[in-house]
C-alpha cells in the first residue's frame, strides 16, 4: 500500500496514467470501430435492397411478378444479376412498354441511384453477373484498339457490322449501331447477352478482352473527346492550321489596308 502510493505521488505517475487510458482507448476503439463500419455496409445493402423492391413492386412487377419469378409477360430475373439491371434499365429499354419484335432503346426511366436500388434487388434474387467498376471497362493501353478490333470481327461484326453501325437480323429483330452506347453499358452487354444477343461471360471471353473489345468500339464509333475548338467536320490539324492561315492572315492584310486608305486620306486633307 505505502509503495503504491509512493509511486502515485512519483512525477512522472501522471504521464504513466496517462498514456495507460491512452493505449486502453486506441484498443477499445480499434477493437470496435471495424465491426461498426461493416455493419454500416451491410444495413447500406439491405437498404438498397428495401427501396429497390418498392420500385421494382411498383415499375416491374406487373411483367417480371413480385419477386421476379416472371409471368406469362416477362422473364424471371432470378440470376440474371445486377450487370442485367444495369443494362436495360440504364438503357432506357425496361420498364418495357408496347409489344413488339424486341424492346428498344429509349429514354431513361429512372436515375442512377434508383437503377442501382433495383439491381441490388435483382442480384438478391441469386447470383448472377456483376456490374462492372469503372477500372474494368476503361483501358489504359493504347494496344487496346488494334487487339479489340480483332475480338470485335470475329465475335461482334457479324451482327453489328464491321465498324459497329448494326444491322438486320431475321423476324423484324436488328442488331442496333452501337455509336454513343456508354462503355460501361457496351460491357453490361457482353455479359449479359441481351434479347437476340449471345453473352460472353468472363469464361469464354476474359474480363481484359472485354475491355479491349470496349476500347475498339468507342475508337471506331468516334467518340474520342473532342480536344475543343471549331471542329471543322473533324477534318484534322493540317485543315484547322489552313483555315487559321487564310482567315486570320486574311483579316490581318485588310486590317493593313483599311488603316493605309485611311492614312492616306488624311495625308491629302
Ligand atoms: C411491359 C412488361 C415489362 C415491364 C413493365 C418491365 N419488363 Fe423487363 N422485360 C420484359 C420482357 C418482355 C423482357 C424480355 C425481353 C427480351 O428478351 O426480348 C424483359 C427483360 C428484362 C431483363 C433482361 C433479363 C435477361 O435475361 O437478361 C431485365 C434485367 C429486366 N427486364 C428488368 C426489368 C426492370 C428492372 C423493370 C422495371 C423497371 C422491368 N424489367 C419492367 C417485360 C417488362
Ligand atoms: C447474333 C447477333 C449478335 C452478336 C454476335 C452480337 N450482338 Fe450485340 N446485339 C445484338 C442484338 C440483337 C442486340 C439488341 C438487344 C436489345 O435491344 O436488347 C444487341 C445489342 C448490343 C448492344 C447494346 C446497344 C445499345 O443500343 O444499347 C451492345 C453494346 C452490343 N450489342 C455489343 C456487342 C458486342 C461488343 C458483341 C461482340 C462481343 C456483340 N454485341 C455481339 C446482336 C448481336
Amino acid at each position: 500500500m505505502k509503495k503504491l502510493s509512493a509511486r502515485r505521488r512519483h512525477p512522472l505517475a501522471a504521464l504513466v496514467v496517462l498514456l495507460l487510458a491512452l493505449a486502453a482507448t486506441g484498443g477499445l476503439y480499434a477493437a470496435f470501430a471495424p465491426a461498426e463500419k461493416a455493419q454500416a455496409d451491410t444495413s447500406a445493402q439491405s437498404l438498397a435492397i428495401d427501396e429497390g423492391k418498392k420500385l421494382f413492386a411498383v415499375g416491374c412487377s406487373s411483367c417480371h411478378g413480385l419477386n421476379g419469378q416472371g409471368s406469362s409477360d416477362g422473364p424471371s430475373l432470378v440470376g440474371v444479376g445486377s450487370a442485367a439491371v444495369d443494362f436495360q434499365v440504364g438503357t432506357g429499354r425496361m420498364p418495357a412498354q408496347q409489344p413488339g419484335a424486341q424492346v428498344p432503346r429509349k429514354k431513361v426511366v429512372y436515375s442512377q441511384a434508383e437503377i442501382d436500388q433495383l439491381a441490388a434487388f435483382v442480384a438478391s434474387l441469386g447470383p448472377g453477373p456483376v456490374a462492372p467498376t469503372k477500372d474494368q471497362y476503361t483501358s489504359t493501353d493504347p494496344n487496346d484498339v488494334s487487339k479489340g478490333g480483332e475480338l470485335f470481327r470475329t465475335n461482334c461484326a457479324q451482327c453489328h457490322n464491321f465498324a459497329g453501325q448494326g444491322g438486320a437480323l431475321t423476324r423484324g429483330k436488328f442488331a442496333p449501331s452501337l455509336d454513343g452506347v456508354d462503355p460501361k453499358h457496351i460491357y453490361e452487354a457482353m455479359q449479359t447477352g441481351p434479347q437476340n444477343m449471345p453473352s460472353f461471360p468472363d469464361s469464354t471471353m476474359p474480363e481484359e478482352q472485354k475491355k479491349q473489345i470496349v476500347a475498339f468500339v468507342r475508337h471506331t464509333t468516334n467518340e474520342e473527346p473532342n480536344p475543343g475548338g471549331l471542329a471543322l467536320g473533324s477534318l484534322g490539324p493540317v485543315t484547322e492550321g489552313l483555315f487559321g492561315w487564310i482567315f486570320g492572315l486574311g483579316a490581318l492584310i485588310a486590317v493593313a489596308i483599311w488603316v493605309a486608305a485611311h492614312t492616306t486620306k488624311a495625308k491629302k486633307s
